[in-house]
């Protein structure tokens, strides 16, 4: 049984484990009440262990232990104790055969950890510590072992039998039966064991690597979905060239396999060769995806086939190690969609997310390190922290070492810790070893959490042609670190001049030809950089690219942003120069009076962006995003939200009134009826339109609405259908709305991942009735408690997304999610865990959210019998 009676693991307690595995044996017999488990350790003493002859350990939960045998000896109950979450046998000899079946109920599984069911198939998900849900086992990274696995079960309903490696032998049995051996020669940590049964549709395709070698890649899903795995397949092909290419990484076995569950808690598993995926993450068709989703496809299919190097060849050693796998993971698949697409598009996709989400994190009561130092739960540590964070830590060494550098530590890297089990310390240490830098103030990133301020300031010398940039950083405390150390930092920067050309940075340190770019290195809490030659006073652009994850303050006037916006050679800066500008308009306006005017500056430069098509389409469709109400509540100081929301719908109302002519151009002058391509280009077409439209709806135009349900009707692909669909959910046209979202349901009732976004649709809008909707949604007939991507999609978008409803006065929301995340934490801690999060950043808020806030945790903590996992959240939360 699990207990509730939490323990913190420290990283300080890190010991090499007691005990190897060398090989492991699996037999699963699956039956429909449950599954009978026969494993065999083949064992042995840790000569590295301090403790040469302590007791064996093995980890479980939820298991119902049928027998175990030493050396082909039944032991007896005398000879180990069965604990629950610890089989102990105190004597066993140096080396040993050890022998366990277990019993467990795949069926009963709600958690959707180890062994369950998802629509009829068995699956398995092991990372973090799943493992120990299927069988007794050392469930721990640094526990490496080879693995041989025979499935049995009825061959009628489960004709695929998958797991990891190269399928060795398969036989019909007695009854109906079948079997399945499946054999993997790299030895893996237990937390990327898989298994598969079911009745699947197979899909074939082939790579030959780089060296010539023909791998086999296999997709298998649902019938109804056989036509959704062309695009994961592509993009699975063009990820495996890619890895070749820029990182020399070439996959080993013969055999790549995908397959698409329709429950899972997370977005997919990176399990040795059997790659496991939650459907909305793998499967698409122009007529059912939209464009975010092909792309969050592809990124995903990337990461996952990209963790065969940097996850399973090279593994954690701890669970503290998390980020060494997936912050380098995350680099390396931005990377790579970087290259399949608009490289300035998806840097600001990558902060947007960073910005909004991670440094509410870091400024929350579970901010925590990128290298954590303790947790409860590590299921908790699956964070924008660990991943995204993480990914820019990565990113900076990158951009310290350069492109050259960078790929040789990588190599060196791999090189070295082939086959190991490691820490984030030596992807440093090889890093550093191939480049000849000094990193160790730089792995300061890894133990501080909270995110640095750059406070900035300049002086412009007109008689000397001086310009003084100096750069100020501290680091906020978080929980349980204070006092920090100044970081460093790679700080990029340019100069423009007036007519918005960069300028030459000439500095003291050199004669070689100023760049017009620089990367400055922070390492000090202050310092003080000086220009020469500087003509006149320039308008700096700084932090480049978002060359480092910290916020930046400079008093940039309105006018400074102005010309940012238009003439800044850094693609990502014109961007973050319009956000900057429409965060000020907006904040500004927040509890003003209404009639208080509205900066013309903004109308101007959206005006401009929105009639010159000879722009970068795709940067321009970014860059008529406003800022979202969470990143404007996430840059305010005890925010009010109501106060923000109505500010943010007033601009927005503004600026479609003055513009609407320009909206119906706009809308009009791009060509949608060409083909359905996945260009960056086509993108940002389809991008604009619908933003044209969202905003002529916000307005309740007459002209918009007919536009909006033409689309809607005509539409031959998602985005365009979707686009029509939420800009009509979310205008005034109550008639039209519900008719639209009746027939679109009519149409895609049976298509589970479809009706996700129906769902989100409605559960986002502020505009379609609040929190009884909400209800309503969860009375629905596609609703399902044991799905989390239902569960996401009404109260996880509600809670995250419809900010407005979700902070009601009245505390209404709150409580609402609080006996949501109590009801789930009986069936599924992980998700409820997860929804936990809106609730956590309390302190931040002014009192009337504030209060109520911290009311909600305290009646989800007085709940009896609750999981680690919510327990964690909650208390730390509160504390
Ligand atoms: N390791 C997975 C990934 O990053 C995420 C995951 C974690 C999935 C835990 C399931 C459980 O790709
Ligand atoms: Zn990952």
């Amino acid at each position: 049984m699990r207990t509730n009676q939490p323990k913190t693991t420290y990283l300080k307690d890190y010991r090499v484990p007691d005990f190897l595995v060398d090989h492991v044996d699996l037999r699963f017999e699956l039956y429909e009440d449950g599954a009978r488990v026969h494993s065999t350790l083949s064992m042995r003493r840790n000569p590295e262990s301090v403790d040469s002859r302590g007791a064996l350990e093995l980890d479980g939960d939820s298991l119902k232990l049928e027998s175990v045998a030493l050396d082909g000896d039944a032991l007896d109950t005398a000879q180990y104790e069965d604990l629950g979450d610890l089989l102990v046998i105190a004597d066993v000899p140096d080396a040993f055969e050890l022998q366990v079946v277990t019993w467990i109920e795949p069926h009963n599984n709600t958690r959707l950890e180890g062994l369950y069911k998802s629509s009829g198939m068995f699956c398995t998900q092991c990372e973090a510590e799943g493992f120990r849900c299927i069988t007794f086992f050392p469930d721990r990274p640094d526990v490496m072992a080879r693995f041989r696995t025979r499935i049995e079960a009825d061959k009628s309903s489960y004709p695929i039998l998958l797991s990891n490696g190269n399928d060795i032998e398969r036989g019909d049995l007695a009854d109906g039966r079948h079997f399945v051996t499946w054999e993997d020669p790299f030895p893996k940590p237990c937390y990327l064991f898989a298994l598969v049964a079911g009745d699947l549709v197979e899909k074939r395709d082939n790579f030959s690597t780089i060296s010539g070698r023909d791998i086999d890649l296999r997709m298998y899903v649902e019938p109804r979905n056989s036509e959704k795995c062309e695009h994961a397949m592509d993009s699975l092909k063009r990820s495996m060239r890619w890895d070749e290419e820029v990182y020399g990484r070439e996959y080993d076995l013969d055999i790549f396999m995908i397959v698409a569950v329709d429950d899972f808690n997370m977005g997919a598993m990176e399990n040795k060769g059997l790659n496991i995926f939650n459907s909305s993450c793998v499967l698409a068709s122009q007529e059912t995806a939209t464009d975010l989703a092909f792309q969050r496809i592809e990124a995903i299919v990337a990461h996952e086939y990209f963790h065969n190097w940097s996850g399973n060849r090279v593994t954690c050693r701890d669970w503290f190690q998390l980020s060494l796998k997936e912050g380098f993971t995350v680099f390396r698949d931005s990377q790579f969609s970087s290259d399949m697409g608009s490289p300035t598009v998806k840097r600001i996709e990558d902060v947007t997310l960073l910005r909004t989400a991670q440094f509410a994190e870091d400024g929350g009561p579970m901010a925590h390190p990128v290298r954590p130092a303790s947790y409860m739960e590590i299921s908790n540590f699956y964070t924008l922290t660990i991943y995204e964070k993480g990914a820019e830590v990565v990113r900076m060494i990158h951009t310290l070492l350069g492109p050259e550098l960078f790929r040789k530590g990588s190599d060196l890297y791999f090189e070295r810790h082939d086959g190991q089990a490691v820490t984030t310390d030596d992807f440093v240490k090889a890093m550093e070893d191939a480049s000849g830098r000094d990193l160790s103030q730089f792995r300061l990133w890894y133990e501080q959490a909270g995110t640095p301020v750059l406070n900035i300031s300049d002086r412009y010398d007109e008689q000397a042609g001086t310009y003084n940039l100096t750069v100020e950083q501290a680091i906020p405390d978080t929980p349980g670190q204070e006092d920090k150390r100044p970081q460093h930092i790679p700080f990029a920067l340019g100069l423009l001049d007036g007519s918005g050309n960069d300028m030459p940075l000439k500095m003291a340190d050199g004669d070689d030809d100023a760049p017009a770019e620089r990367v400055l290195e922070l390492t000090e809490t202050s310092h003080t950089f000086e220009f020469n030659d500087v003509s006149e006073r320039p308008v700096p652009s700084l932090l480049r690219q978002f060359s480092a994850p910290v916020r930046v303050t400079y008093p940039w006037t309105r006018e400074q942003l102005q010309f940012l916006m238009s003439h800044d050679s850094d693609g990502f800066n014109r961007w973050d120069a319009g956000q900057r500008l429409a965060v000020d308009v907006i904040s500004s306006l927040v509890g003003a009076p209404d009639k208080a005017e509205i900066e013309p500056r903004l109308v101007a430069a959206y005006r401009h962006l929105m009639s010159d098509p000879s722009l970068d389409q795709a940067l321009v469709a970014k860059m008529l995003q406003l800022p979202s109400e969470a990143y404007l509540i996430e840059l305010a100081d005890s925010p009010d939200v109501q106060a923000i929301h109505r500010a943010r719908e007033r601009v927005l109302t503004h600026l479609a009134i003055s513009l609407r002519e320009d909206l119906l151009a706009c809308y009009r002058r791009i060509d949608c009826t060409g083909v359905y391509e996945l260009t960056p280009v086509a993108i940002a077409g389809r991008s604009l339109r619908n933003t044209a439209l969202a905003w002529l709806l916000h307005i309740d135009d007459e002209e918009g609405r007919d536009l909006a349900v033409n689309q809607f009707r005509e539409a031959d692909n998602m985005t365009d259908r979707m686009g029509a669909l939420r800009a009509l959910v979310n205008s005034g046209f109550a008639a039209d709305r519900d008719q639209v979202l009746e027939a679109f349901y009519q149409q895609f009732s049976d298509d589970p991942q479809v009706v996700e976004q129906w769902f989100s649709v409605q559960s986002s809008s502020p505009a379609t009735g609040g929190l009884d909707q909400i209800r309503q949604l969860m009375a629905h007939e596609a609703f399902d408690w044991k799905n989390p991507n239902k569960v996401r999609s009404v109260i996880g978008v509600f809670a995250g997304q419809n900010l407005a409803t979700f902070h009601a006065a009245d505390g209404s929301g709150y409580r609402f999610l609080a006996d949501q995340v109590s009801r789930l934490d009986d069936s599924n801690p992980q998700i409820a865990a997860r929804l936990v999060t809106p609730l956590t950043r309390w302190k931040k808020f002014a009192p009337v959210h504030g209060d109520q806030m911290k009311a909600a945790l305290e009646q989800i903590r007085d709940k009896q019998g609750l999981s680690r996992d919510v327990y964690e959240v909650v208390h730390k939360s509160l504390a």
